[in-house]
């Protein structure tokens, strides 16, 4: 697996989403042109244990399906549609995880992957994934893999050392530095509303990489970047982008 620990400034949340429907295929490639270089996508397990991107736990906000992911098969799952009726996007299946990487490679994108476990899916979940990144992903381009469940990437940790590890958290809590030594984590991602100046001159002065979610606000970027912070997660890379 990749090294690489820095994602862009730029870095499009479950693809260029404000234009597409989040976490598809078409999200990603839009992002890619829109100019992005780097995206963020949340991944999960179907009941047979393969890695599908998608956001919540239940299927019913972004695709056409009911109920939990975690208790459809794959084959169930592939039969979806995860394009909520955008006009342009109404054939985009819900995609799997190896669909995704594909298309990642082709267009040269860097990668987020935010692990979104169901509830003691945590080591089954994170098998699965390294399953589809190992031999798969290119040392050449960046890769991040980031949760809010910390021990998923304690697990992470234990199965593939050599990937870029990010906590992910609300506000940066006041014992931060201690959570980057105990996961041994090189980024750290925060929502971007509570966080302080000081705060982000801590953890970049200590040498971490600091990206905030989500961020739709250009000003806001503008001040966040100026406070030191690497990166923004946003559903409007192209116009972040253009207006930077
Ligand atoms: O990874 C940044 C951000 O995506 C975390 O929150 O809920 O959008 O997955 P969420
Ligand atoms: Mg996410």
């Amino acid at each position: 697996m990749s090294q690489h620990t820095r994602l862009a400034n730029i870095v499009a949340h479950r693809g260029a989403s404000a234009d597409a429907p989040e976490n598809t295929l078409g999200a990603l490639q839009l992002a890619a042109t829109q100019g992005a270089r780097c995206v963020e996508i949340d991944v999960s397990i179907s009941a047979d244990g393969v890695p599908y991107v998608h956001h919540d736990h239940k299927l019913e906000r972004c695709t056409n399906g009911h109920g939990l992911l975690c208790e459809h098969t794959a084959e169930q799952l592939d039969t979806l549609k995860a394009s909520k009726n955008l006009t342009g996007f109404e054939q985009e299946p819900l995609p799997r995880l190896s669909a995704v990487i594909a298309l990642l490679k082709k267009y040269e994108l860097g990668l987020n992957l935010e692990i979104k476990p169901y509830q003691n899916l945590e080591q089954r979940t994170v098998d699965a994934i390294c399953e589809e990144l190992d031999g798969s992903w290119p040392d050449s381009l960046p890769l991040v893999i980031s949760s809010f469940s910390h021990l998923s990437l304690e697990m992470m940790r234990a199965k593939h050392p050599s990937a870029a590890r990010a906590p992910l958290v609300g506000a940066v809590p006041d014992d931060w530095h201690e959570l980057m030594l105990r996961y041994d984590a090189q980024n750290l991602h925060c929502a971007d509303k509570e966080l302080t100046s000081e705060k982000a001159a801590a953890v970049v002065d200590a040498g971490f990489g600091l990206y905030c979610y989500t961020v739709n606000d250009i000003e806001r970027a503008r001040t966040l970047f100026q406070w030191g912070v690497h990166g923004v997660f946003t559903d409007h890379p192209g116009q972040m982008l253009q207006n930077l």
